[in-house]
C-alpha cells in the first residue's frame, strides 16, 4: 500500500538512510527494528515525508507517487501519527487532544470554530476503544503514562487512518504496561484493517506482534523477515553484540491477542 524507492536522508554531510526500498503490504503490522541510531525515526518520518527525502520515491495506493502538496495533504489525513512521548497536551482534557486528531480533515479557517457533533461522537467511539471514555473530561497530565499512550492511540483514530506510523510507542513504558499498549494497538489496527509501521528496539516485543521485521542498521536494511525467520545473527547484525539484549523471552504466538489480553489493557 505505501511503497519506499531508492530512499536516501542526510543530516547534512552524514546520510543515515542509504536507497532503502521497501513495499509495505496492506494490513500488515511491519516492525522497524534497530539499536538507537539506526534510523528508525527517519525512516517513519520519511513515510509521511516530514522528513525530507533528498532523494528516492514515495508511492501510496490510490494516491501515486508524493510529487506534490495536495496528495501529500491527502496521505496525511489518512495517516495517523503516535510517538514515544505521545505529544500531547498535558494541559488540557483528554477530548481536547483528542479532537486535535481530527484538525487535518478542515481547512485552517474552519478550525476557528468548535468541531461539530459528529467530530465528538467520533472522539467518544476512539475512547471507547482504548478503555478510557470515563477519563475524557480528565487533564491529560493526570493520566499514567499507559493511559497517556492510549489517548495517543485514540488521538490517531479519530484520523479513521488506513496508515498508523508509530515512533517506539512503548519505550517510555515499563515492561507490562508496554506489552499492554501494544496488544491494544496491535488488536485495533487488524480489527479495522490498518496497516502499521512500528519502530521499536525492544526484540521481544517485535518478535510477538509483528507480521512483518524489517531490520535497520546505520541506515540500511540488514533483514526482512518474518518473526519466525529471525534468527540470533539477525538479531547480533542488529545491535552488533555478542551478548542478545533480551534473552529468554517467550516465543511468538497466535497473532491475536487473548481476551484476557484485552482485558488486562482496560486495567492499565
Ligand atoms: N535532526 C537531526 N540532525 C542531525 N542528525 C540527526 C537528526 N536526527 C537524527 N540524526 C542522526 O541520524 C541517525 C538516525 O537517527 P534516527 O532516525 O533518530 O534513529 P533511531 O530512531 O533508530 O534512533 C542518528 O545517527 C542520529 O544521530
Ligand atoms: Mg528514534
Amino acid at each position: 500500500m505505501i511503497d519506499l524507492k531508492d530512499v536516501t536522508v542526510k543530516y547534512g554531510t552524514s546520510t543515515v538512510l542509504h536507497e532503502v526500498s521497501i513495499a509495505f503490504k496492506k494490513g500488515n503490522f511491519t516492525v522497524l527494528l534497530g539499536a538507537s541510531g539506526a534510523g528508525k525515526s527517519t525512516l517513519l518520518r520519511s513515510l509521511n515525508m516530514m522528513q525530507p527525502l533528498n532523494s528516492g520515491s514515495l508511492t501510496v495506493e490510490g494516491i501515486g507517487v508524493l510529487d506534490d502538496k495536495k496528495k501529500l495533504q491527502i496521505h496525511r489525513r489518512h495517516t495517523g501519527m503516535i510517538f514515544q512521548q505521545h505529544q500531547l497536551i498535558g494541559r488540557q482534557t483528554v477530548m481536547q487532544n483528542i479532537l486535535m486528531g481530527r484538525l487535518g480533515y478542515y481547512s485552517s479557517f474552519r478550525t476557528l470554530f468548535p468541531l461539530g457533533r459528529q467530530d465528538q461522537v467520533l472522539a467518544l467511539q476512539s475512547l471507547d476503544r482504548v478503555g478510557l471514555l470515563h477519563k475524557a473530561m480528565s487533564r491529560v497530565d493526570q493520566l499514567s503514562g499507559g493511559q497517556q499512550q492510549r489517548v495517543g492511540i485514540a488521538r490517531a483514530l479519530v484520523q479513521q487512518p488506513k496508515l498508523i506510523l508509530a515512533d517506539e510507542p512503548v519505550a517510555s513504558l515499563d515492561p507490562a504496561t508496554a506489552d499492554k499498549v501494544m496488544t491494544l494497538l496491535h488488536y485495533i489496527c487488524k480489527e479495522d484493517g490498518i496497516s502499521a509501521v512500528v519502530s521499536l528496539h525492544q526484540v521481544d516485543l517485535a518478535r510477538r506482534y509483528a507480521d512483518r521485521i524489517i531490520g535497520l542498521a546505520q541506515g540500511r536494511i540488514v533483514c526482512d523477515v518474518s518473526p519466525e525467520q529471525l534468527t540470533q545473527e539477525d538479531v547480533h547484525a542488529l545491535y552488533r553484540q555478542t551478548t542478545l539484549p533480551q534473552p529468554g523471552l517467550p516465543q511468538p504466538q497466535t497473532n491475536k491477542p487473548s481476551s484476557f489480553a484485552l482485558h488486562a489493557v482496560k486495567e492499565t
